[in-house]
């Protein structure tokens, strides 16, 4: 099942558990606007070369849509709006006044020069800067871009509109970026599963871990575990997986990979087939790759007591069953990776308030928000009767029908 059907299958189970009015649930699965623009740059050798750049912006009942901007060959308008729909979800989950969107232009960055890419992301940028904006739609880094990409974005919209830090998140620090929002996503996701595992008397200390994907969210979050006294017994990236029953030496991990070493010749763990990975024995499990990874081929195979979703759509829904069934508790997607969001949005409050927080104040102000939210799903699981999925989704779509009704349709 694609990301899109995915979504929309858990919109429509959520919306039913709501009772919520069809006409309303039509309405919130429709997207606001979808923008589809040529993109024509010359290239460095003087030829021509065109591209096809896509913004979904999918709801705004609940304040300017907030969704990052992806480079890629297969960027694919269902996709597109899959993402833009869990955004919508995402950011009322979090609590964050916005709603969601999601954008990206079908080219593969790799091939590119850097010079075009900035004339690239500056075309796209002039081909939509009256649809994006402070209070409409703040885009942010995704697959593909980065943090000078948001700097393009910011000078190129700028011209038009005059200096505006806070129409993109994700920037540089030097240009109004936050301090604390490289981590944030990492950070999110310990926060995320300590509000879990003290509902279950447990915590980080002492309990066994397993990570798939050792890049910017699986890094963080695996220093920080190992900070807490969690001990990493396998790890996988792209070059393949280690484990060490002892416990891995994260810091040490990132010092040598910090050399230019490869996760598979890290002398502190032993090379093993990267299928096993996810069935591995442990008591926690995160996912921190790529979507569809936990799928009706391994699911039953699962040894972990706990998942905790920080890739984007790692369960497959048939996966989700078989785990749930099994009693493995999945701590979904849509809450556990919403640090990221949650910081982006904390960025564009110090932009607009022009006053810059100290990582302290980020760090602990994430934690607020992301052990609210814990609390706030385990209410809709009580008041709904499900799993933390549905619990998470139930409150997302709830916030955004109660904003879309209290606003109205009167034209
Ligand atoms: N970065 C964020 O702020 C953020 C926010 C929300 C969600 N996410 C999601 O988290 C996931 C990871 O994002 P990231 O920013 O860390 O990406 P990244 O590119 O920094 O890291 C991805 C990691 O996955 C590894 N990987 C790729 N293919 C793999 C495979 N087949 N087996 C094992 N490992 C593999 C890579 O080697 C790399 O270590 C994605 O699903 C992304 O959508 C990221």
């Amino acid at each position: 099942m694609n990301a899109l059907a995915a979504t929309s299958r858990n919109f429509r189970k959520a919306a039913r558990l709501l009772g919520l009015d069809s006409k309303i649930e039509k309405s919130l699965l429709i997207p606001f606007r979808e923008i589809k623009v040529e993109c024509t740059i010359p290239k460095d050798d003087g030829s021509l070369v065109s591209y096809v750049g896509f913004r979904v912006q999918h709801d705004n009942a609940r304040g300017p849509m907030k969704g990052g901007i992806r480079y890629h060959p297969e960027v694919d308008p269902d996709e597109v709006n899959a993402l833009a729909q869990l955004m919508t979800w995402k950011t009322a989950v979090a609590d964050i006044p916005y709603g969601g969107a999601k954008g990206g232009i079908g080219c593969n960055p790799g091939e590119l020069s850097t010079s075009e890419l900035e004339r690239l992301t500056r075309v796209f940028t002039q081909k939509i800067h009256d649809l994006i904006g402070i209070h409409t739609d703040v885009p942010a880094p995704d697959m593909g871009t980065n943090a000078q990409t948001m700097a393009w974005i910011l000078d190129e919209y700028s011209k038009f509109h005059g200096h505006s830090p806070a129409v993109v998140t994700g920037k540089p620090i030097d240009l109004g970026g936050s301090l604390g929002r490289e981590a944030a996503t990492g950070r999110g996701v310990v926060f995320a599963s300590e509000a879990l595992l003290a509902e279950h008397g447990k915590s980080v200390n002492g309990l066994t871990f397993v990570i798939q994907g050792f890049g910017n969210v699986g890094s963080w979050a695996a220093k920080l575990i190992h900070e807490r006294g969690g001990k990493i017994i396998a790890i996988s990236d792209i070059s393949g997986a280690i484990n060490n029953p002892n416990g891995i030496d994260i810091p040490e991990l990132l010092k040598h990979k910090a050399c230019g070493g490869s996760l598979l010749n890290f002398a502190g763990g032993n090379a093993m087939d990267p299928n096993e990975l996810l069935v591995h024995e442990c008591d926690v499990l995160i996912p921190c790759a790529l979507g569809g990874v936990l799928n009706k081929e391994n699911a039953a195979s699962v040894k972990a007591k706990f998942i905790v979703e920080a890739a984007n759509h790692p369960t497959d829904p048939e996966a989700d069953e078989i785990l749930s069934k099994k009693g493995v508790i999945i701590l979904p997607d849509i809450y556990a990776n919403a640090g990221g969001v949650t910081v982006s949005y904390f960025e564009w409050v110090q932009n607009i308030q022009g006053f810059m927080w100290d990582e302290d104040k980020v760090n602990s102000e994430l934690k607020k928000y992301m052990t609210r939210a814990f609390h706030n799903i385990k209410n809709m699981c009580k008041t709904h009767d499900c799993n933390l999925r549905m619990g998470a989704f139930t409150l997302g779509v709830n916030r955004v029908a109660r904003a879309t009704v209290l606003r109205g349709w009167e034209a």
